[in-house]
């Protein structure tokens, strides 16, 4: 049995920030990071465009304030505002210390650290390395992590929280994890465990996320019998390049892109609520109207994509400040920006939901109550400082913010708490039997098959846009393609070392978990909120849906429930923080 202190499952920014922030303030104690891939293969690292503060750089008047405020616009109100004003008012702050630990911000004429516009921001506040944010700051945090000596397991798979009787009830103690290098297995003992696991992108059969995207710390989650929440909430982002559905930053539209249908027409200006911001109208806005543009039949050549056009942008602006899009246009699309329009469609990105958690990342229950040792941030947690929309640039934002937080919360929680007992033998017995009995499948359906079929499920029945007949047949088919996966899954690699076809078994399992959880959440809300749209209910029903969704496994079933969203910065501005209509 190993053991630390703390236990981070996850290297991305938010567990990579939250380990440097013990390491930094809790020298003495024990951190292990546990990933699946090397940390800086994380998908953090292909973050693009830019994080969110109001740092004034550009725009002299930003405050905190209006940056809450268009958060929660963005949100459609479904925020929790006291933490959406932790992220706004910690952002200035983060920033620097970001570029202490020697992250390289693009910069302006000044010296200043460089701003850019952003889809749903009043200013320009997004700060950015190029169109390589990511990979900036997550290479310098896991510099610093390295340089403060904190303990990287890479290239193990988590395969259960430990979750048993302790001293004051229920607890987590800790995690089994396989070693895809030895295929090994141990039990993790540690005072406290905090998930930071990224999303669930694959889920979806046109992504921006990386293959390693598959939802794994929400399954285990749900695995526990806790609940996930507003799952129905997914960000389509609306420039995926076509048709391989990697990122085409929105950082591209912030520098003057505009977005061109087959008849020419920059479309924006045709749909009353984008017609003032045009192509820096909120992501679920500008996704839908792609998405009806190509369903009315205007996509390029009556096909599933429109055209992302920078050629007025010119060259140098082009190589300047979006090299990284104009790489991967012609890598993946043969097409070179700078002479062509680049060819896009929306491309499922980024989770709105995840594991609920209060202000200080530490992970709550049905009932609101915080579960002993038990935090998560980034991604895969919902705070909720997203709500119904995310802005872009505020998850890195989120990432580094409550990353952070969260390292200084649960290096002080372990401060006076002593390692728990646990006894391994059960726990190791019960993960060999499951990876035995993966592995002794043998039916005639391969993983990549019945993966396709889930992701394809996924796109058609709770894609842009629901209804209720949609989600409806989508979970019975889900639940048809799993008995598939049960009965006639084919594992022929039987190998030790890096054995990738068990990895994917395990991952598909993940998959189904959270997509049943999205479906059944969606099925739930009957309404039309941000990123959810149900053309049944088309509008927005604060009466009966301000409120989160919970759904949680109960007897291997997804259940729903809610709780309340927190109003509290309309404590501070009534007039602007109380729900109203969402006009740009
Ligand atoms: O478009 C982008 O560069 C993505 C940014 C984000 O999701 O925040």
């Amino acid at each position: 049995m190993i053991e630390h202190d703390v236990l981070i499952v996850g290297g991305g920014l938010a567990g990579s920030r939250a380990a440097l922030a013990i390491a930094q303030n809790y020298p003495h104690q024990s951190v292990g990071l546990i990933s699946k891939v090397h940390p800086i293969r994380s998908h953090s690292v292909a973050a693009q465009g830019g994080i969110a503060a109001s740092l004034k750089n550009v725009d002299a008047h930003d405050d905190w304030l209006t940056h809450a405020f268009d958060t929660v616009k963005g949100s459609d109100y479904l925020a929790d505002q006291n933490a959406v004003r932790v992220l706004t008012q910690s952002a200035p702050e983060v920033i620097i210390d970001l570029e202490h630990l020697g992250v390289l911000f693009s910069r302006s004429e000044d010296g200043k650290i460089s701003q850019r516009a952003f889809g749903g921001h009043t200013n320009s506040r997004a700060c950015y390395a190029a169109d390589k944010t990511g990979h900036a700051i997550l290479h310098e945090l896991v510099m610093n992590l390295r340089r403060l000596g904190g303990t990287i397991y890479q290239e193990w798979y988590v395969m259960q929280l430990i979750y048993e009787d302790g001293i004051n009830g229920k607890e987590i103690k800790g995690v089994v994890a396989y070693s895809l290098e030895t295929s090994e297995i141990e039990v993790f003992r540690a005072k406290a465990v905090l998930l930071a696991t990224g999303g669930y992108g694959r889920v979806f059969n046109t992504t921006s996320n990386d293959f390693a995207s598959t939802g794994d710390g929400l399954c285990l989650t749900a695995n526990i019998g806790l609940p996930l929440q507003d799952m129905e909430f997914v960000q389509f982002h609306p420039t995926g390049l076509y048709p391989v559905g990697v990122l085409i930053s929105e950082a591209v539209r912030g520098e003057g892109a505009y977005l061109i249908n087959d008849l020419g027409d920059r479309f924006m200006a045709n749909y009353p609520i984008s017609k003032n911001r045009m192509e820096l109208s909120p992501r679920d806005i500008t996704s839908r109207n792609i998405a009806c543009e190509i369903m009315e039949g205007r996509g390029i050549d009556g096909g599933n994509y429109v055209h992302l056009d920078v050629r007025h942008l010119g060259r140098e602006k082009i190589l300047s400040r979006i090299p990284f899009a104009r790489e991967e246009g012609l890598r993946l699309a043969g097409v070179d920006c700078i002479d062509r329009p680049l060819p896009v469609r929306p491309t499922a990105h980024y989770s709105m939901g995840g594991i609920p958690t209060n202000i200080d990342c530490q992970v709550i229950g049905i009932d609101s109550k915080e579960i002993a040792g038990f935090f998560a941030a980034g991604e895969c947690a919902c705070l909720s400082v997203h709500g119904a929309n995310r802005l872009g640039a505020n998850s890195l934002l989120e990432c580094v913010v409550f990353g952070k937080r969260a390292g200084e919360k649960v290096g002080a929680y372990v401060s006076d708490r002593t390692m728990p007992d646990i006894d391994p033998r059960p726990y190791l017995t019960n993960i060999e039997t499951k990876l035995k009995g993966i592995l002794s499948k043998q039916g005639s359906s391969r993983i990549a098959d019945i993966r396709q079929q889930l992701q394809d499920t996924m796109t058609e029945h709770c894609g842009i846009f629901r209804d209720d007949q949609r989600l409806k047949d989508g979970l019975q088919k889900l639940q048809t393609i799993r008995e598939r996966y049960e009965n006639d899954l084919l594992v022929d690699d039987h190998s030790t070392v890096f054995n990738m076809e068990l990895m994917q078994a395990l991952e598909l399992q993940s998959l189904f978990t959270v997509g049943e959880i999205i479906m059944s959440s969606a099925l739930s809300r009957q309404e039309s909120r941000g990123a959810h749209s149900r053309e049944d209910y088309p509008k927005r029903d604060d009466a009966n849906y301000l409120k989160h969704t919970l759904g949680y496994l109960e007897d291997d079933k997804v259940k729903t429930s809610d709780r309340p969203v927190d109003m509290s910065l309309k404590l501070i501005d009534s007039d602007l923080f109380t729900p109203q209509e969402r006009k740009y």
